[in-house]
């Protein structure tokens, strides 16, 4: 048995133990039935690793997830941890992450399955068949930039301030990395800034149509304020293929186009570095674009979809095993075809099931399938 993939599982807080231990069982089918095996290692990481380290991402941690080809994360934060100081919450540990590893290239597609199109809160024509992907610039911007703070005025006011700043290097390698993703889709990129009244907008909007100029004249190219976005993210999303957008506008539009999907339990995400030009490796960490849920942690009503389609998503962009990938996406869309349903996915007429269930059934259909 080929065994060398190594996977750094973080599991993390709230519902993230739940739907990582539920991923684990598809890991080990792959193993047990495509003798497909994974190195798996597991950390601690937010809360949970400020519980037992008093810090949420321990160098070590840090470093098993430089080291291994890929990382597979939960989710971080809950109530218990609100009154940490700012560097010892939750999820600084995942930011630390995203800095340390240069995961700059955040992947969140959204898709529909065609069993979901009665989920959503748009209408079934507006949503149906839709496939889109945002690119989320994820290691600069506002979450990242100095300087940052709370400090007191003369007058005993406070201000409390941030910096949305990049860089034309920062602009130009996610641009590119959005024009090569369209190129393998439908061709089309949107770049979403607010040129009208950020100065970090106006570079962005600069760079991006010199690079297009330069590097993207064999596909359809336009730009687009933020906030029309995400009113053009209701109105009508299938006129989107890749939008390429900044931290924090990349933040909001993706929980946007979550709910186009029926559920933010829907959603995964890839969050990549550059390929290594010596070694051809690339850090990388999947993680679903749904947070960890504290009021139904513990309650077996997480969806588990969104982490395994995450898990899916390392099988293509980490390990090159898009067969195995396809097999678990197509389980995905069966199990959803045959009416079983979580919670947060739940209609009249389908059946209600608890995250563990929903797992029985992904892997029964796997097992059909092989
Ligand atoms: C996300 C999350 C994170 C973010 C939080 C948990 C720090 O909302 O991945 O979208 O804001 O980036
Ligand atoms: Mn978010």
């Amino acid at each position: 048995m080929a065994s060398n993939r190594k996977l750094l599982v973080l599991p993390g807080d709230g519902i993230g133990p739940e739907v990582v231990g539920q991923v684990l069982r598809v890991v080990e089918w792959l193993g047990a039935k495509r003798s497909l095996s994974f190195d798996l290692e597991e950390g601690l990481v937010g809360g949970a690793a400020y519980d037992a380290h008093g810090t949420p991402l321990t160098d070590e941690t840090l470093a098993d997830a430089i080291s291994a080809d890929a990382v597979l994360f939960g989710s971080v934060g809950g109530p218990k941890y609100d009154d940490l100081p700012f560097e010892l919450k939750p999820e600084r540990g995942l930011l630390r992450l995203r800095k340390e590893m240069d995961l700059f290239a955040n992947l969140r597609p959204a898709m529909v399955f065609d069993a979901m199109v009665d989920s959503s809160t748009l209408k079934k024509e507006v949503i149906e068949g839709l496939d889109i992907l945002i690119l989320r610039e994820l290691t600069g911007g506002i979450y990242f930039a100095e300087p940052r703070g709370i400090e007191e005025l003369p007058n005993g006011d406070k201000k409390g301030y941030d910096t949305n700043l990049y860089t034309t290097p920062e602009i130009e390698r996610i641009g590119r990395v959005a024009i090569d993703l369209s190129r393998k889709r439908r061709g089309k990129v949107t770049s979403v800034e607010k040129a009208n009244v950020m100065m970090s907008g106006i570079l962005w909007r600069e760079v991006m149509e010199n690079l297009f100029k330069l590097e993207g004249q064999d596909i359809e190219t336009e730009h687009m304020y933020a906030d029309n976005c995400g009113m053009q993210l209701v109105r009508n999303p299938k006129q989107f293929d890749v939008i390429v957008t900044d931290n924090l506008f990349g933040d909001m539009l993706s929980d946007c186009a979550a709910m186009l999907t029926g559920s933010l339990g829907m959603l995964p995400s890839a969050s990549l570095g550059a390929v290594d030009e010596v070694t051809k490796k690339r850090f990388a960490l999947y993680e679903p674009v749904h947070g960890s849920a504290p009021d139904i942690a513990g309650k077996k009503m997480a969806n588990p979809i969104a982490e395994l389609l995450s898990f899916s998503m390392s099988l293509r962009y980490s390990f090159d095993m898009q067969d195995d990938a396809d097999l678990i996406d197509n389980a995905i869309q069966s199990v959803l075809a045959s009416g079983i349903r979580t919670p947060d996915i739940m209609q009249t007429g389908m059946t209600l099931v608890s995250t563990d269930v929903m797992m029985d059934n992904i892997l029964k259909e796997l097992d059909r399938s092989v």
